[in-house]
């Protein structure tokens, strides 16, 4: 079943786990998060980032995606990931996406918050929600510590919130995309005050390396949705590296098999850890 965010997060919030949005760019990520799913029978983003524009043609996996998701009662969503070019957003709606993430947060507060607003207008029109994100959550910047300077605001949220009308918030708590140098510091007080100050169903970018405890806690305060890339990642290269050193490696379709194998069981060991609070 095809959904938006809304379908998913808003349960996730209300009883408390949350729904993994796992990158995809190939028939092989887009088939892991699939099957992963259906083994769970539990609800899945596939997300789509605008940085992977020149990687795969996005109508084509938009097709895929459509083509899986129709074909199951599991709710799936097609959301575009990071997106900082409103003509992008457009064409992802043409190709069917039924999620955005507008990615505003290296933009002031004001320019952020209108071009969320418009993105907004423009994609309820047609039934596609939106994310956005306030705070930011640094790129391959993931040393010990995220400075405060960079954290999400409570009060700022709760307006910004308000004044766009968006569907989910993006927020900088701590984490950062990439592979982890120390154990990351997630600041859990500043959780507990934007979710007190925000109803909405709550975002978290770099899903990657974070300890289960602090997972399960920032589910618990109102994360909904977790977004994982470089650990799948990360998975399929070193089982590729594993192949390749092999004295017989087999032919390419048994190799991308295994690789998706791969990323198949580190997914489904998220969507486990995600759903630990759900009372089945
Ligand atoms: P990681 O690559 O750190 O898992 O983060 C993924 C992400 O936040 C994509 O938006």
């Amino acid at each position: 079943m095809l959904v938006n965010l809304d379908a998913v997060l808003k349960p996730a919030r209300e009883e408390g786990y949350a729904v993994g949005a796992f990158n995809v760019y190939s028939l092989e990520t887009i088939s892991a998060v699939y099957r992963a799913a259906l083994e769970c029978r539990a609800p899945v983003i596939f997300a789509f980032g605008e940085r992977y524009i020149d990687v795969a043609n996005i109508k084509v996996i938009a097709s895929m995606v459509r083509t899986l998701a129709l074909d199951t009662d599991i709710p799936m969503v097609l959301h575009l990931d990071h997106c900082k070019d409103i003509a992008v957003i457009y064409r992802a709606v043409t190709a069917g996406f039924t999620s955005v993430m507008f990615d505003g947060s290296q933009l002031s507060f004001d320019d952020n918050l209108d071009g969320s607003r418009r993105v907004v207008e423009f994609a309820h029109s047609v039934g596609v929600t939106v994310e956005a994100e306030l705070g930011s959550v640094p790129f391959d910047a993931a040393g010990a510590e995220v400075p405060e300077e960079y954290l999400t605001r409570s009060d700022e949220a709760a307006r910004f919130v308000q004044a766009t009308g968006i569907d989910a918030l993006a927020v900088a708590v701590g984490t950062a995309h990439g592979e982890y140098k120390g154990k990351p510091k997630i600041y859990h007080d500043r959780l507990g005050q934007i979710a007190s100050a925000v109803p909405l169903p709550l975002v978290l970018h770099g899903g990657s390396g974070i300890p289960d405890e602090d997972v399960v806690k920032a589910i618990g305060a109102g994360i909904a949705k977790i977004n994982v890339n470089t650990q799948i990642s990360s998975a399929a290269v070193k089982c590729m590296k594993e192949i390749t050193g092999r004295e017989k490696p087999g032919a390419l379709p048994d190799i991308m098999k295994e690789v998706e194998d791969a990323m198949m069981s580190e997914v489904k060991g998220f969507i486990r850890l995600f759903l630990a609070n759900k009372s089945m």
